[in-house]
């Protein structure tokens, strides 16, 4: 049976505040919305029906923004009647024979597994529904069970908080609102909706009971913790959220073998990927796709993105790598920035307010301290004298230097590219080299030294 997945997301979302349709406010820097719709994607859904009701346009442009996925069908809903008409907008796609399984656009942590249990639990001939026992019910559509005596009885209906009495406000078993049914009766059920209760709105809560009337099966499944079901209304939600994500990825990094200082302290925007021994100190941020290798250490204050680190490697504190290949036993920082397009082979070193830029560093080549390095290819085992600035820039083209195998660059050195300095040269401290140097030279560009006997300083005029 094919998969149809109807995710509401037509909510003004007034109380964040903003500008932004709801559930486009991020968590890990990815759109509420977003993480539903992958959740979609992961159970293999034939068809995704995002129904909106404002910033249609912002929606589209920033959901289709690298995205792949043809399967998402933007379906309009004009006004807000409630969620039974907003699923409704999406009748007209929906095949007889198929499962649909409803989600919302600002619930943004529910788990696969659990959508899969709601799958698994689902009767061919009847619904699943997705419920959760809270200690304070306040708000939520509550569950009513026949009351036959048993433990678990069956589901008979919903009511919502509004609509309740004071019998059925005391039930805290509450609606999540995600449930599944077959598209032939969601179809039927949702057109014979009135939207005669508390509020005026078409519930799609009472499909339910449309479904125990006909003598349908609805089955129940929970997730493991509230927080799957949990949407996000106003900024402090949201960022309840976001604190929730990152301790969950936080989780996943231990179990996959890194030891976190504080896995409070950690913030996920992507996906990374370690080995064992991995060591990360606190409040480091990793963006885009990271890969950690085994033994690889991360200093306190770090930003990884998008980059790869070999085995052993240790990142000191206060570095910021991006876009970069950092081979094995190398060190970095503290305070070091390696921005795109740079590869540092293995046993390398960068130390101290060195900055790279699409330069490579050969083998066991060493960087310690306050340089520039763009633009620039550097062999192996060569030395790079603190305050070495490579000039790549003339104000208008970039040039390339190269540094060659065993070289020995000098102390507070200007590199003017394009330019080559030879295996094993040397460059004298604070020369300008803008001439080629051959292998084995030693190059000097700087003013001569004088020294003036019995030279007297100035003194303070009266
Ligand atoms: C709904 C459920 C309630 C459940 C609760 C869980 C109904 C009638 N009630 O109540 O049983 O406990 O969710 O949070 O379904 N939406 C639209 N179009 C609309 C109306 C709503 O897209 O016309 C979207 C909203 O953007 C929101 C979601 O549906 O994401 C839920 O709507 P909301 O009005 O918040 O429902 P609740 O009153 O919370
Ligand atoms: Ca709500």
């Amino acid at each position: 049976m094919s998969l149809s997945v109807v995710i509401l997301a037509a909510g003004k979302g007034t109380r964040m505040r903003s500008s932004l349709p709801k559930v486009l406010h991020p968590i890990a820097d990815k759109p509420m919305v977003s993480h539903v719709i992958d959740a979609a994607r992961y159970l293999n859904a034939d068809n995704i029906y995002l129904v909106y009701g404002f910033g249609g346009e912002v929606l589209k442009a920033q959901l289709s923004k690298g995205n792949s996925g043809e399967e998402l069908t933007f379906v309009e809903q004009k006004e807000q009647l409630g969620t039974g008409h907003a699923v409704d907008m999406a009748s007209p796609l929906l095949k007889d024979d198929e499962n649909v399984l409803v989600l919302y656009g600002d619930v943004p942590l529910t788990k696969v597994s659990t959508l899969e249990s709601l799958l698994a639990v689902k009767p061919d001939n009847g619904m699943a529904l997705l419920t959760v026992h809270l200690a304070d019910p306040t708000g939520y559509g509550r569950i009513v069970r026949a009351e036959n005596g048993e433990e678990v009885s069956q589901v008979v209906g919903i009511v919502e908080q509004k609509d309740a009495n004071a019998e059925q406000l005391k039930i805290n078993e509450c609606n999540t609102g995600i449930l599944l049914a077959n598209g032939g009766d969601l179809k039927r059920w949702l057109a014979n909706l009135s939207n005669e209760n508390a509020q005026g709105e078409y519930y799609l809560t009472d499909i339910i009971a449309a479904c125990h009337s006909e003598g349908k099966e609805i089955a129940t499944t929970h997730p493991e913790t509230e927080v799957e079901v949990e949407g996000a209304n106003n900024r402090v939600q949201l960022a309840a959220l976001e604190r929730a994500f990152q301790l969950r990825e936080a989780e996943v990094l231990m179990l996959a073998g890194a030891s976190l200082r504080d896995p409070s302290r950690i913030d996920i925007r992507g996906r990374i990927a370690v080995g064992q021994e991995v060591q990360i100190d606190v409040n480091c941020i990793f963006e885009g796709e990271v890969v950690l290798a085994n033994g690889v250490q991360v200093g306190a204050n770090s930003i990884l993105k998008d980059c790869t680190i070999g085995e052993n490697t240790i990142i000191k504190p206060n570095s910021m790598i991006e876009g970069a290949v950092i081979g094995d036993d190398c060190s970095v920082g503290p305070f070091a920035r390696i921005r795109p397009d740079t590869t540092m082979n293995n046993n390398s070193h960068v130390g101290n307010f060195v900055e790279m830029k699409k330069s490579t560093l050969g083998e066991g080549s060493k960087s310690g301290h306050l340089t520039y390095l763009g633009d620039t290819t550097i062999g192996k085992n060569v030395n790079i004298g603190a305050g070495t600035i490579t000039c790549n820039y003339d104000g208008i083209n970039k040039s390339r230097t190269i540094i060659d195998d065993n070289a020995f660059i000098g102390s507070n050195s200007s590199l003017v590219a394009p330019v080559f300095i030879g295996a094993t040269s040397t460059i004298g401290a604070g020369s300008v080299i803008s001439k080629d140097v051959e292998k084995e030279e030693l190059a000097v560009a700087r003013g001569k030294q004088r020294n003036v006997k019995g030279w007297k300083r100035p003194t303070k005029k009266s």
